[in-house]
C-alpha cells in the first residue's frame, strides 16, 4: 500500500467558552480517522488550535478584568488539558493569536491584494457611542418592530420570526453599555467573493465534499456570491489589516489560516516541509473535520483564498452535523449542556468515544446522545461483548497455564476476524465507523458464541480436558487481540492497557493478519468496568448550571383582566403535527404542517427551533390558536400559532393535551 501524507484539522474552538460535548464529538470523530490513519502505516498529522479573535474575546476579558492575551492563555490551558483528557491526539494545538497566524495572514492577504481581490467600500452601522465601537446584531437589544415583544436581537425576534435590519429595531439599546446607537460611517475591506462563481461551482464539484454539501452550495452559487466583509473596526482583538491602521481582520480571515499556522508549528520542530503539503499540485492530502453549520467558510471562502494566494485547496471536507441530547439541544436549564470536564469528573472518556463511534456515519445529520442507550450500548458492546472475552479467558491462562497461550492457532473464527478488515478499514475510511463497529461487534458475538459452547470452566474440572482449556482460551485472547486492534481507533486506552496485559508491541492494521502463540501474557488487571446510570444522572445534574441570562426562566407578570367574551373569541383547538421542517434562512422558526381533524390543514411558523428536532415533532398533538388571522412573513404565510411554555430560546415547552385528546377538538 502506498504511503500517504495526510494533514488533518478539527474546526477551531472558541478561546472564550470551555470544550464541550459538541467541540467532543467533532475531535473525537477526526481523532478516531486520525488514529485509524496512523495504524495504516500513513503519516497522519493532526493539528488544531484556539480561535482567539473578535469582540466576543475582548468583552469577555474586559468582564472578567483581566486581559485578552492573559484569557486566551488560560483557555488555552484548559482546552488542552480537556482534549488530552479525551484522548485527542493533536500532534500540536496552537492559537491563531500566535506570530506565524499573523505572518500568513498578512502574507495571504497581501497575495488577494495584488490580485486585486480586495476593494473597500463604506458601510452604515450602528454605533455605541458610549464604548465607541461599532455594534454587531447580536449586540444591539430592542422592540420588535412587527410583533412589538421586547428585548430582541438586531437581526431577528425570537417572538414572532420576523427578521429584520437592526435599524428597524423601536427603542435599540447597545447591549454593552446600555447606550443608544447611532448610525456611524466606515470604511470596510471586502474580499471580491464575487468573482470566484466560476471556480468554486467546479471546485464544489471536484470531490472534496458530500453530496449532500455540494447540492446545497450548489443553490448558495445559482443564488449568486456577496463580496464577503473581511474588516472590523478598532477596537478589535485581532491583526491589524497591513497599511490599514485601526482596521482588524474579521476573526473569520485569520481562523481558517490559524490551520497552517498550527501545521508550520509542527514543521519547525519535527523537521516537516510545509510546501511539500502547501504548495499548488501537493500530492499530501488535507483534510478539514467541520460542523455543518460553517460549510461556507470552508467550502466557499477558504478554497478561493487559497487559490488566489497560490496555494493548494483542500483534499476533503468532512462536514459533520450537531449533537443533541435526548432528542433535544443540549440545554443548560436541561442539565444537558455537558461540558468536557462535567463528564471527566464521573466518567472514562472512552465511554463517550465508543458511543459517538457507534452513532457516526460519515453524513451530515445530527448525532442524538441518548443518555439512556449510552449506558446502555457501552456495557452491552464493550464490556459485556469484548473486554468480557478477556477477562473470561485470562484467569485460566495466568492461573492454570503459567500465563502461557498454546503453541498453534488455527481456528477457523480467527480467519473470518481477520478476513474483514478490508471491508472494516472502508468504513473508517469512510467515517462511516458505526457500520465499522457493528462489524466488529459481529465478530465479538462469534468470539462469545465459541467460548460459550467450549465452555472452558466446566472442561478444566473433567479429565484430560486441559489442553482443549488451554487451546480454547488462547483462541479466546486471540480473538480479544483481533477486537482490541479493531477498536484502537476508537478506544486508544483499551488498546494501550490490553498491549500491556498481553505483553505486546502497539498494535497496527498489520497485526490483524498474525496470531498470538506461545507466547507468554502478563497477569490480568480489570481493563473497564460498566458505566453505573447514577454516573449518568450525576453529570446532569452538575450540568444544571446556571442558565444564560437572556435563558432564564421567569414568572412574567400577570396581564392585566379580560372578559370572559374577550377569551370567547379565542378558537383554541387540539391539532397534531403532520409534518415538521428546518426553514431555510431561518436561525429560529420551524415550519409546522398541522392537522385539524377535518381534512384540512394549516401551515404555521413557530419559534422553536432551538427547542426541537422537526423529526421529534411529528405526530405529536397540541394546542393551536386556529382563528389567529393568518400573517405574511418572509418564508411565506403562517396561518395561526400553537401554544407554548417559556421564556424562550431553547427553553420552551410545546403544550400537550392530555391522553385521549383527539384533533380538532375545541379547548375551552
Ligand atoms: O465555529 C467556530 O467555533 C469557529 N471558531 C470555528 C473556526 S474553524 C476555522 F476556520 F478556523
Ligand atoms: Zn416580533
Amino acid at each position: 500500500m502506498e504511503k500517504r501524507r495526510i494533514l488533518v484539522t478539527s474546526a477551531l474552538p472558541n478561546a472564550n467558552g470551555s470544550i464541550h460535548l459538541g467541540h467532543l464529538m467533532e475531535h473525537i470523530q477526526t481523532d478516531i480517522w486520525v488514529r485509524f490513519q496512523r495504524m495504516r502505516g500513513h503519516e497522519c498529522i493532526y493539528v488544531c488550535a484556539d480561535d482567539t479573535h473578535g469582540t466576543a474575546t475582548m468583552l469577555r476579558a474586559e468582564e472578567l478584568g483581566t486581559t485578552p492575551e492573559k484569557l486566551i492563555e488560560d483557555v488555552n490551558a484548559e482546552h488542552r488539558s480537556d482534549f488530552y483528557d479525551f484522548a485527542i491526539s493533536h500532534d500540536n494545538y496552537y492559537s491563531t493569536h500566535s506570530d506565524e497566524n499573523k505572518a500568513f495572514s498578512e502574507l495571504i492577504y497581501n497575495r488577494l491584494n495584488e490580485a486585486q481581490q480586495i476593494k473597500t467600500r463604506s458601510v452604515d452601522q450602528l454605533y455605541d457611542p458610549e464604548k465607541e465601537m461599532f455594534l454587531a446584531d447580536r449586540f444591539i437589544v430592542g422592540t420588535c418592530p412587527k410583533c412589538k415583544a421586547e428585548g430582541q436581537y438586531g437581526d431577528n425576534c425570537e417572538a414572532c420570526g420576523a427578521t429584520y435590519d437592526a435599524t428597524d429595531l423601536i427603542n435599540p439599546v447597545s447591549k454593552i453599555s446600555g447606550a443608544t446607537p447611532v448610525m456611524k460611517e466606515s470604511t470596510h475591506f471586502f474580499f471580491a467573493l464575487s468573482n470566484f462563481t466560476e471556480f468554486l461551482t467546479e471546485w464544489t464539484r471536484s470531490g472534496a465534499l458530500q453530496d449532500q454539501v455540494a447540492n446545497k452550495l450548489s443553490e448558495w452559487l445559482d443564488a449568486g456570491l456577496q463580496d464577503w466583509d473581511i474588516s472590523r473596526d478598532a477596537p478589535y482583538f485581532g491583526f491589524e489589516i497591513p497599511g490599514a491602521p485601526g482596521k482588524y481582520f474579521y476573526v473569520w480571515l485569520d481562523a481558517p489560516i490559524g490551520y497552517m499556522a498550527a501545521f508550520q508549528k509542527y514543521c519547525e520542530a519535527n523537521n516537516v516541509e510545509f510546501d511539500d503539503f502547501w504548495k499548488q499540485d501537493s500530492e499530501c492530502e488535507v483534510h478539514h473535520f467541520i460542523g455543518k453549520d460553517i460549510i461556507n467558510f470552508h467550502a466557499l471562502f477558504w478554497p478561493a483564498m487559497l487559490e488566489t494566494a497560490g496555494y493548494r485547496t483542500p483534499t476533503r471536507i468532512h462536514a459533520h452535523g450537531f449533537a443533541t441530547v435526548n432528542g433535544l439541544k443540549m440545554s443548560k436549564s436541561r442539565g444537558t449542556f455537558i461540558n468536557a470536564r462535567t463528564y471527566l469528573d464521573h466518567l472514562d472518556a472512552e465511554y463517550l468515544r465508543y458511543y459517538f463511534a457507534a452513532k457516526m456515519s460519515g453524513g451530515v445529520d445530527d448525532l442524538d446522545i441518548n443518555l439512556d442507550d449510552f449506558v446502555q450500548r457501552v456495557n452491552s458492546d464493550v464490556i459485556g461483548k469484548v473486554v468480557n472475552i478477556a477477562s473470561r479467558c485470562a484467569g485460566f491462562i495466568n492461573k492454570q497455564f503459567d500465563g502461557q497461550l498454546s503453541a498453534t492457532s488455527d481456528n477457523p473464527i480467527l480467519a473470518e476476524f481477520s478476513a474483514g478488515s478490508e471491508t472494516i478499514a472502508l468504513h473508517f475510511e469512510n467515517g462511516d465507523y458505526g457500520k465499522g463497529l457493528r462489524d466488529i461487534m459481529a465478530l465479538a458475538d462469534k468470539a462469545n458464541q465459541y467460548i460459550d459452547e467450549h465452555k472452558p470452566w466446566v472442561l478444566i474440572k473433567e479429565e484430560g480436558k486441559r489442553d482443549l482449556v488451554q487451546q480454547v482460551c488462547s483462541d479466546g485472547l486471540n480473538f480479544y487481540r483481533l477486537l482490541v486492534t479493531y477498536l484502537k481507533p476508537v478506544l486508544p486506552r483499551l488498546a494501550e492497557k490490553s498491549e500491556a496485559f498481553l505483553g505486546i508491541a502497539p498494535l497496527t492494521w498489520d497485526d490483524l493478519d498474525t496470531r498470538l502463540t506461545g507466547h507468554t501474557i502478563n497477569k490480568f488487571t480489570p481493563l473497564m468496568t460498566r458505566i453505573e446510570p447514577e454516573k449518568v444522572e450525576a453529570i446532569v445534574n452538575a450540568s444544571m448550571g446556571e442558565a444564560e441570562p437572556e435563558q432564564e426562566a421567569t414568572t412574567e407578570p400577570e396581564s392585566p383582566t379580560i372578559e370572559f367574551d374577550d377569551f370567547a373569541k379565542i378558537d383554541l383547538r387540539v391539532v397534531k403535527i403532520v409534518n415538521a421542517e428546518h426553514v431555510e434562512g431561518a436561525d429560529k422558526l420551524l415550519q409546522l404542517t398541522l392537522d385539524l381533524g377535518d381534512e384540512t390543514t394549516r401551515n404555521v411558523f413557530a419559534g422553536i427551533k432551538a427547542a426541537y428536532q422537526p423529526e421529534d415533532l411529528i405526530g405529536k398533538l397540541t394546542i393551536m390558536v386556529a382563528n389567529l388571522a393568518p400573517r405574511k412573513m418572509k418564508f411565506g404565510m403562517s396561518e395561526g400559532m400553537v401554544l407554548a411554555a417559556g421564556p424562550g430560546g431553547e427553553d420552551i415547552y410545546l403544550l400537550e393535551p392530555d391522553n385521549g385528546a383527539q384533533p380538532g377538538m375545541k379547548v375551552s
